[in-house]
């Protein structure tokens, strides 16, 4: 609202007085909202800007943090590497150290062996009973040592051999050496259970020494056995194939259960069973190699089931 005020003055009186006026209340009012929007404008900016820069700084310190825990995963993972690589210096060098010790033993051991022969068959009339018989052993030592040399070599191969991934029958693997034990003993009569179907991926030659020592195990370690059943077969398990060689032969005590595994270590003597004890060992290996275990289960008496994986 607006006014104006006029005085009309006539001979000296004053006649009219017109006021006129603006009402500026509204105007003012307005001018408080506005100010009033104004601060709390500010106000919110300012807040926001705390806010916004709260949160740059908790970025930052996370970025920070991100950077620290990353320059240590790259530390750690560079010690692991140099480590691994040292590991892997260490095993080859120790690889080709057995490999090339048993090489060189055989030569002497060929000499032993040999000279003892020609002893035996050339001065035979200038030894009595005991010398030839003290000769005698001293060349069934030297054979046995050459055997176990022999071991040592396959044992170091079955690392050292490059490694092939196919797919590999192992039901027709089984059932091939199942026939070539069967025919070492044609008279032993053993009830073969092979389940048909099973495969494999890893590498066929690797594979085929696995099943020739764990049947070759099971053949063995049921001799004694009236009615000898083996049984070579596989199963899930947690979307794992477990494979497994079965029999009912002497068992062992399962105390024992990981130190098979180990080379040269037996449970039963060579007047029992011969062997050297490095069947196991071989296996293990290869299975390690395929990125699987091999666990054995029994009881003395009650038979042995030895299984494995290749990996999942
Ligand atoms: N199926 C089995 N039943 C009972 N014991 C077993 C069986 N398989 C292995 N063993 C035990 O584990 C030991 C180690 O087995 P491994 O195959 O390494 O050696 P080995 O058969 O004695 O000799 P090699 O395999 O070198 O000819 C055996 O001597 C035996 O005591
Ligand atoms: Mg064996």
């Amino acid at each position: 609202m607006a006014w104006s005020n006029s005085v009309l003055i006539h001979e000296g009186e004053v006649r009219h007085v017109i006021a006129t006026g603006i009402d500026i209340t509204e105007l003012r009012a307005a001018e408080d909202a506005l100010n009033a929007l104004n601060a709390e404008l500010e106000q919110r900016v300012a807040t926001r800007t705390a806010e916004l820069r709260n949160a740059v700084e908790r970025l930052e310190a996370e970025i920070r943090e991100r950077q620290r825990a990353e320059e240590q995963n790259a530390r750690l993972t560079e010690d692991l590497r140099q480590q691994a690589a040292e590991l892997r210096a260490a095993n080859e060098e120790l690889e080709s150290f057995s490999y090339s010790v048993s090489h060189d033993l055989r030569a002497p051991l060929r000499s032993i062996d040999g000279f003892s022969q020609a002893v035996l068959e050339d001065y035979a009339d200038k030894l009595d009973e005991t010398g030839q018989d003290y000769l005698r052993r001293v060349r069934r030592a030297s054979q046995r040592m050459g055997q176990l040399i022999d071991d040592i070599l396959k044992l170091s191969r079955v690392t050292r051999a490059e490694m092939r991934r196919e797919t590999v029958d192992l039901s027709a693997l089984a059932r091939a050496i199942s026939e070539e034990l069967q025919q070492t003993e044609p008279d032993r009569r053993v009830e073969w259970h092979i389940a048909e179907g099973i495969t494999a991926e890893g590498d066929p030659t690797l594979l085929r020494v696995v099943l020739d020592n764990l049947l070759g195990n099971a053949w063995k370690f049921t001799a004694h056995q009236p009615s000898p059943r083996i049984e070579f077969g596989a199963r899930q398990e947690g979307g794992i194939c477990v494979y497994y060689v079965r029999d009912n032969g002497v068992g062992f005590d399962p105390a024992y259960a990981d130190k098979l595994f180990q080379a040269f270590q037996r449970l039963h003597t060579a007047d029992e069973f011969t062997g050297s004890g490095i069947g196991l060992a071989t296996v293990r290996r290869i299975v390690r190699r395929h990125g699987g275990r091999v666990w054995a289960e029994g009881a003395v008496g009650k038979g042995a089931t030895f299984s494995f994986t290749l990996g999942s």
